[in-house]
């Protein structure tokens, strides 16, 4: 067992003299920024944050195929964050939507990591599949990777087919990019009806809407944009933002803060709910909203 172990070291110590004499380094991701400047505002812009009304409940878990989980463990391998408990902590979900974007997503996604923590990028197909190193970077941050259509399209006015499709689109090029699964969508605008939920349902997804709406893109007021999460957000809220406004991005490092001040843990819409189920509606209160 002693001589075992020993060896052990002692081959783990080669193997890090080694790695040193040739520039050998760990985990790598290829590093963002190189990306090409983005035509200003190639969207329609998030004109919508509607208001919520009622809600769902939570269960199964979208099925999907997902790809084998991390390989063998090594056992130098520093060990695994245990789950969070959201039923225990006080957990509040911030979520950033219309992103990738090249000028601003980097810079929150550095934020993110300064205070490790967690969050959720609600994406557009057409950006993740023109910025697939940002949303790998998202996802090698550790925040989690949604849907948000292909290109901001108010899917309530698509047939379920139609709706379909978009969904489908856009998911198969976050997926393509940050080498994940995604489970969750949130429909443009909030504007869903059950056409939309049909959709989602049927591509295995459940539709995320929010708690507090920071308005961000609106007032472009990082004080307003913090006061906002502060003082209307609780416990196990999500929270509504957009990370391609530079005063959202600015609202950030402090808003952080704050909330860890006050105790909160940040986490993904997936740990926030647990399981959610697809085709239904969370938070419940947007459960008959748009019907
Ligand atoms: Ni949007």
């Amino acid at each position: 067992m002693r001589v075992h172990r020993s060896a052990k070291t002692a081959a783990a110590a080669l193997l890090i003299v080694f790695s040193l004499l040739t520039g050998a380094c760990g985990t790598v991701p290829p590093g963002p920024s190189a990306t090409p400047p983005q035509p200003s505002s190639a969207r329609p812009g998030p004109g919508g944050s509607e208001s919520p009304t009622e809600g769902t409940t939570a269960s199964s878990p979208p099925a999907s195929s997902q790809p084998p989980a991390s390989s063998r463990p090594p056992e130098s391998q520093e060990p695994e964050k245990p789950a969070v408990n959201c039923k225990k902590l006080k957990c509040i979900a911030l979520t950033y939507d219309d992103g990738p974007s090249p000028e601003t997503t980097p810079k929150l996604i550095k934020i993110l990591k300064k205070h490790d923590v967690k969050a959720t990028f609600f994406q557009l197909g057409s950006l993740a599949s023109q910025y697939p190193e940002i949303v790998k970077d998202i996802h090698e941050q550790g925040s989690e990777l949604a849907n948000h259509s292909w290109d901001h399209d108010s899917l309530d006015r698509k047939s379920v087919d139609g709706a379909y499709q978009d969904i489908k689109k856009s998911s198969a090029a976050i997926e393509k990019a940050c080498g994940c699964e995604v489970t969750l969508m949130r429909p443009p605008y909030g504007a869903v009806n059950k056409r939309v939920d049909k959709a989602a349902k049927k591509l295995g997804v459940a539709e995320i809407f929010w708690d507090v709406d920071t308005l961000d893109w609106q007032s472009h007021d990082p004080y307003d944009i913090r006061s906002k999460v502060l003082h209307g957000g609780g416990r196990n809220s999500i929270v509504l933002m957009h990370d391609i406004h530079a005063t959202t991005i600015k609202a950030q490092d402090e808003l952080i803060e704050k909330l860890l001040d006050k105790g909160y843990t940040l986490v993904t819409v997936s740990e926030l709910l647990g399981t959610p189920k697809a085709g239904k509606r969370y938070p419940k209160s947007w459960a008959n909203y748009g019907n």
